[in-house]
C-alpha cells in the first residue's frame, strides 16, 4: 500500500523515481507522482492512474530535471483516487511524501486551518505538509521534523524535502516501512528494497521517528531526540533478477515457477542433519514441550499457511491449535498469555493488523514466533523469535511462494514440535523430514504438467460463480485455491469445508456451477467423495482435484487434475497448491486480466 521513493545524487532522478516505483508497483495503487528539485525550484508531476498515465504525463508537461527528488504512489484511503489527492504534497515551504494513516488529521487540519493553512486536498497527509511548515523556522529542517512528529498520531513514513533546501532529502518513519539505500555518493528512500536494487544492496534500517538527511556526499541518521546516530549498513541477499520477470510473461508465474527452488532452500535452512532444528533461533525442544496452545495470526494467503499448521501440529503433536485473523485477534481480547506460543505468519512482515496481533500477544505475556519472508521487517524484528522464509522478493499480489515457503516452515515446526513433545519419535521426525526434502519434485512435476490446469481454467473463464470444496488439509487448500482465483479473476468463488455444504450453500449448486473438490486426503475420501456426489446429483459440474489413480464412480467428476505424488497426505498440499495456484493465474490471464496488479488490492497493507 503505498509505494515511496527518494533520490540524490548524479543520476537523472526523475528516471530513478519513475524506476523506483515501478519496482514498487506490486504494493497496489491508483495515483503516481513525482517531485524533484530543479534549478528554479521543486517540479511536481503527479496523476491519478498507473505510472504509463504518469508517463504520458511527464511526456506532455516535460520531465522534471534534477538530480535530487521524491516519489509515491498512492492506495487511496482519505480522499478519491484524483490528481489533487496525489502525492507529493506541498504546502508552505514544504513538499512531502507519505505512507500510512494520520489518525488524528481533522484536528490538526482544524488547528492548521486556524492558523492561516489552507488546504488543497481531502488527504490526511497535507495536513503533515502544513506540521511541518509551521513548525520551520530559523532553517531548521531537523527541528521541524522532531517538532511535528511528536503531534502526529498514527503511522508513517515520510519523505520530505524543503524548500530553502535544494540538495537535501529528510524522511522519518513509524509503523509503516521505509528502507535508506546507501550508494557510492547516492542516497535513497525506499518502501522497499527493490525500488533502489539496481544501484546498490546496502541499506540502513529506521527506527521508529528515527530521522534520516541525504544531501550529495553524505548522510546522516538523528534519533528522536535530535542526537546523531550511527547505523549499522546491511547488505541485501536479494539480487536484481529475483526482481525481474526474466522472460516471464508475468510475475505470478515466475513466482510460481521458483517454488521448487525455493522451497528446499527453506528446508535446508531449517534442518541440520537431516533434522528439523529451531536452536539457533532460540527455539528449543524443552520450549516446545511446555507449550500449552498455539496461536497462528496472519492474514490473507499466510493465515491459509496458518491452517495447515493447525492441521498438521494438531495432528502430529497434539496440542491445540487455533487460528485467528489478526484483524479479529487484535481487538477481542483474546485469552492468551504465559505458556502459549503465538506464530504470526507474514510474507511483508508489515501488515498493520498481523504487527498489532504480535505486540498484543507480546504484552500478554505469549512467546511470540514470527515467519516472515522480509528479514529487515518490522515483524521479523519484534518477535521474540524469527524463521526467515527465503522466497525472495515476491512481486505479484497474490502471494504464491510465500505460502509454500510458509508451509514448508511450518511443517519443520510441527515435526519438532511432536518429537519434543513424544508423539513421534526421532525415526518418524527424520522420514518425514525427508520425504518434505522431496516435495519440491512433486511441485516442479504439477509444473511440468502445466497445461493441465491451463485446460481446466479454459473451461472457467465464463462461469460467474464457482465452488471449492474439501475436507482436512483438503479444505485449507480449497479456502487458499478459492481466494487465489476469485482475487485475480475476479469470478466470484467460495471455500466451504465439503461437510458444511448442504448446511445452507447446496441451495446455490444449479446445474452448471463448477464445484472443485479437492480430495487428495484419503481418511476423508469417501467422505469427500458422498459430499461430491451430492453437487452432482444437482447438476454441479465437478472438477477434482485428486491423487493420480484415485477412482471415482463412473460419470460422477467432469474433470480430473491429477497429482503424482507418493508424499505422505499430510504433506499433499505442497504440490496440490501448485496447482491451484496455476488454475487461478491461467483464468486470470484467459480473462484478459493482469494477474499481477489484481483492482483494489495491495500487497503489503499496512493500514488497518
Ligand atoms: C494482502 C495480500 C495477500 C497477503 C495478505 C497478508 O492482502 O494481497 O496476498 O496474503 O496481505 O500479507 P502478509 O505480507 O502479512 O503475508
Amino acid at each position: 500500500m503505498c509505494g515511496i521513493v527518494g533520490y540524490i545524487g548524479q543520476r537523472d532522478c526523475t528516471d530513478v523515481l519513475m524506476d523506483g516505483l515501478e519496482k514498487l508497483e506490486y504494493r497496489g495503487y491508483d495515483s503516481a507522482g513525482i517531485a524533484v528539485f530543479e534549478k528554479t525550484g521543486i517540479k511536481t508531476v503527479k496523476t491519478k492512474g498507473k505510472l504509463k498515465d504518469m508517463r504520458q504525463k511527464l511526456e506532455t508537461e516535460g520531465s522534471p530535471v534534477g538530480h535530487c527528488g521524491i516519489g509515491h504512489t498512492r492506495w487511496a484511503t482519505h480522499g478519491e483516487p484524483s490528481d489533487q489527492n496525489s502525492h507529493p504534497h506541498s504546502n508552505g515551504r514544504v513538499t512531502i511524501v507519505h505512507n500510512g494513516i494520520i489518525e488524528n488529521y481533522i484536528e490538526l487540519k482544524e488547528f492548521l486551518t486556524e492558523k492561516g493553512y489552507v488546504f488543497h486536498s481531502q488527504t490526511d497527509s497535507e495536513v503533515v505538509a502544513c506540521l511541518l511548515d509551521y513548525y520551520y523556522s530559523e532553517r531548521n529542517p531537523l527541528r521541524a521534523i522532531m517538532e511535528t512528529v511528536k503531534e502526529l498520531q498514527g503511522s508513517y513514513a515520510l519523505g520530505i524535502m524543503f524548500k530553502d533546501f535544494p540538495d537535501r532529502v529528510y524522511a522519518t518513519r513509524k509503523e509503516s516501512p521505509l528502507i535508506v539505500g546507501i550508494g557510492e555518493n547516492e542516497y535513497f528512500i525506499a518502501s522497499d528494497i527493490p525500488a533502489f536494487l539496481k544501484y546498490t544492496k546496502k541499506y540502513a534500517l529506521l527506527e521508529d521517528d528515527d530521522i534520516v538527511c541525504m544531501t550529495n556526499d553524505d548522510i546522516e541518521f538523528y534519533d528522536v531526540h535530535g542526537l546523531p546516530e550511527q547505523k549499522e549498513i546491511s547488505v541485501a541477499e536479494w539480487d536484481v533478477e529475483q526482481a525481474q520477470k526474466c522472460g516471464y510473461p508475468h510475475f505470478m508465474l515466475k513466482e510460481i515457477h521458483e517454488q521448487p527452488e525455493i522451497v528446499q532452500k527453506t528446508l535446508e535452512s531449517c534442518c541440520k542433519n537431516g533434522e528439523p532444528s529451531f536452536e539457533d533461533i532460540g527455539l528449543t525442544d524443552d520450549m516446545l514441550r511446555d507449550v500449552k496452545r498455539v496461536f497462528v495470526v496472519a492474514c490473507g494467503t499466510a493465515m491459509h499457511a496458518g491452517i495447515i499448521a493447525r492441521y498438521a501440529i494438531e495432528q502430529l503433536a497434539r496440542v491445540p491449535v487455533t487460528v485467528e485473523v489478526a484483524s479479529e485477534f487484535r481487538y477481542m481480547d483474546p485469552i492468551v498469555g504465559e505458556g502459549d506460543l503465538v506464530i504470526v505468519v507474514s510474507q511483508s512482515g508489515e501488515t498493520a493488523d498481523t504487527k498489532a496481533g504480535l505486540e498484543l500477544a507480546k504484552q500478554k505475556g505469549a512467546k511470540t514466533l514470527a515467519v516472515v519472508n522480509v528479514k529487515y521487517s518490522a515483524i521479523a524484528r519484534q518477535a521474540d523469535m524469527f524463521i526467515h522464509t527465503l522466497a525472495g522478493p515476491e512481486i505479484a499480489v497474490a502471494s504464491t511462494k510465500a505460502y509454500t515457503a510458509q508451509i514448508s516452515v511450518l511443517y519443520l515446526l510441527a515435526f519438532r514440535f511432536a518429537f519434543a513433545r513424544g508423539t513421534i519419535d526421532r525415526e518418524r521426525m527424520n522420514q518425514l523430514t525427508a520425504q518434505l526434502l522431496t516435495a519440491p519434485k512433486a511441485i516442479q512435476d504439477v509444473i511440468d504438467h502445466k497445461q493441465d490446469c491451463q485446460y481446466i481454467a479454459s473451461k472457467l473463464i465464463n462461469t460467474d460463480t464457482l465452488f471449492f470444496i474439501g475436507r482436512s488439509f483438503d479444505y485449507a487448500l480449497s479456502l487458499e485455491g478459492s481466494l487465489k482465483l476469485k482475487e485475480i479473476s475476479y469470478i466470484h468463488s467460495e471455500a466451504y469445508a465439503a461437510g458444511e455444504l448442504k448446511h445452507g450453500t447446496i441451495s446455490l449448486i444449479e446445474p452448471g456451477i463448477p464445484v472443485i473438490t479437492v480430495a487428495t486426503q484419503s481418511a476423508v475420501l469417501a467422505k469427500t467423495i458422498s459430499n461430491m456426489e451430492e453437487v452432482k446429483a444437482r447438476g454441479g459440474v465437478i472438477i477434482a482435484v485428486c491423487r493420480k489413480g484415485t477412482v471415482f464412480a463412473a460419470d460422477s467428476v467432469d474433470m480430473k487434475l491429477e497429482i503424482d505424488t507418493d508424499l505422505d497426505d499430510i504433506l499433499v498440499p505442497l504440490p496440490t497448491v501448485c496447482a491451484l495456484q496455476l488454475i487461478a493465474y491461467y483464468t486470470s490471464v484467459l480473462r484478459g486480466i493482469d494477474p499481477d496488479k489484481p483492482r483494489n488490492l495491495a500487497k503489503s497493507v499496512t493500514t488497518e
